[in-house]
């Protein structure tokens, strides 16, 4: 028999993160607080390659994540044996990474009779807000990562409603292509940030698609054709793309981004509104893309504007991280004996709300969606 999870005692989850090109391990107990936390960035590794190579990511992970896990535990000062649970992010993303991950947990969940439990990266996105604060449930959630653009009510742990999706390009996609059409480095949000810092972004004018259209949907992919036309014809017309030019089309591209998730944002809110019968409840944002200060103070000034309270999780805990998943699989462990079987596999695909459909087809855009 596996320990079954006891609300009145110390509970210590081990989350592994392998999903894409971190590899990251935490432990964290039920009382919120992160004992240890490590990551190991391959950045450089996929860097020459504009963006990440699945095969390399995999092997990365083999080579790193046995050492990581000893570390961490180390610097928790626990054993496997303290543990009560292993969490480790089992859809969705890179299937190599995935596995890499998935088995390792597993064969540590098996070898010291611990349960095995199976996060789904985006519930870590999710979820991570309430490690840092006392967030109750439901809350309005904008999700913007490199995969995924998506505005969801969040009702529960495994109660997620999907009000919008991208159509096409994902929120962090946008920024690390529009990083690459500018000769930017990878990852490209942080590196659109620092250069619209400097920027002026009433220069050029950029698209904002969907804007005033109904519904919370999104759609990226005109915004990012306009990037690359606008950074033509600036060399067209100078020769060359120069500092100011990159600066100011930055600038363009995160006003016309914040701009659209304001007027997304609103609708979610009005349908949130109805849905819950309440008006003052939680705005959440998270994800990868949440990092960016810019675009917390648009949504911040969303909420504000609609009498909401703001929450977004600290920077680190944006990206990838293992807390994210170290913390979903607290929630899953305390919260509901849903602690899944060995049978579990890596889904590569796995929507947070199993109801909303494909936005387009059955594709990579359909799984974004
Ligand atoms: O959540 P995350 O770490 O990984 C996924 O689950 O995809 O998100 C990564 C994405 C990348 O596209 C990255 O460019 C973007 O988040 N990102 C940012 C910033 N920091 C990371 N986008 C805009 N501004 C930032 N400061
Ligand atoms: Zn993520």
């Amino acid at each position: 028999m596996v320990d079954t999870p006891h609300k009145s005692r110390q509970c210590f989850v081990l989350g592994i993160e392998t999903s894409c090109d971190e590899t990251a391990v935490a432990v964290v107990d039920q009382r919120k607080k992160i004992l240890a936390h490590k990551i190991l960035s391959q950045i450089d590794d996929h860097a020459e390659y504009g963006g990440v190579v699945p095969e390399i990511a995999a092997r990365q992970h083999i080579s790193n994540l046995d050492n990581l896990i000893e570390q961490t535990l180390s610097d928790a000062n626990m054993a496997i044996h303290d543990l009560s649970a292993i969490a480790a992010t089992t859809g969705p993303g890179l299937v190599g990474g995935l596995m890499v991950g998935v088995m390792t947990a597993k064969a540590i969940a098996a070898a010291a009779n611990k349960p095995f439990i199976a996060i789904n990266h985006l519930e870590g996105h999710a979820l991570t807000p309430r490690l840092v604060e006392d967030i109750a449930f439901p809350y309005l959630l904008l999700l913007m990562s490199g995969g995924h653009c998506q505005i969801l009510m969040a009702r529960g742990v495994g109660d997620y409603t999907r009000l919008g999706s991208t159509i096409d390009d994902a929120a962090g996609e946008a920024f690390d292509k529009t990083a690459k059409l500018l000769g930017l480095p990878y990852p490209g949000g942080p590196a659109v940030e620092k250069a619209a810092r400097n920027g002026n972004p009433q220069r050029f004018p950029l698209p904002t698609p969907l804007l005033g259209k109904p519904g919370c949907d999104f759609s990226f992919s005109g915004l990012k054709t306009a990037v690359r036309r606008t950074a033509e014809a600036c060399v067209t017309e100078r020769g060359s793309l120069f500092v100011d030019d990159r600066a100011d089309i930055c600038a363009a591209f995160q006003t016309a981004i914040g701009r659209c998730i304001e007027d997304r944002l609103q609708r979610g809110i009005t349908i949130f509104r109805e849905e819950a019968g309440e008006t003052r409840l939680p705005l959440v944002v998270a994800g990868g893309v949440a990092a960016n200060q810019y675009l917390r103070g648009v949504i911040e000034g969303v909420a504000t504007n609609n009498n909401m309270s703001f929450h977004a999780p600290p920077l680190a805990l944006c990206t990838d991280n293992g807390a994210m998943i170290a913390w979903a699989g607290m929630e899953r462990f305390l919260d509901n004996p849903h602690i899944d079987d060995h049978d579990v596999s890596p889904r590569p695909r796995w929507p947070l709300d199993g109801e909303a459909k494909p936005k387009i087809g059955s594709g990579r855009k359909g799984t974004k969606a």
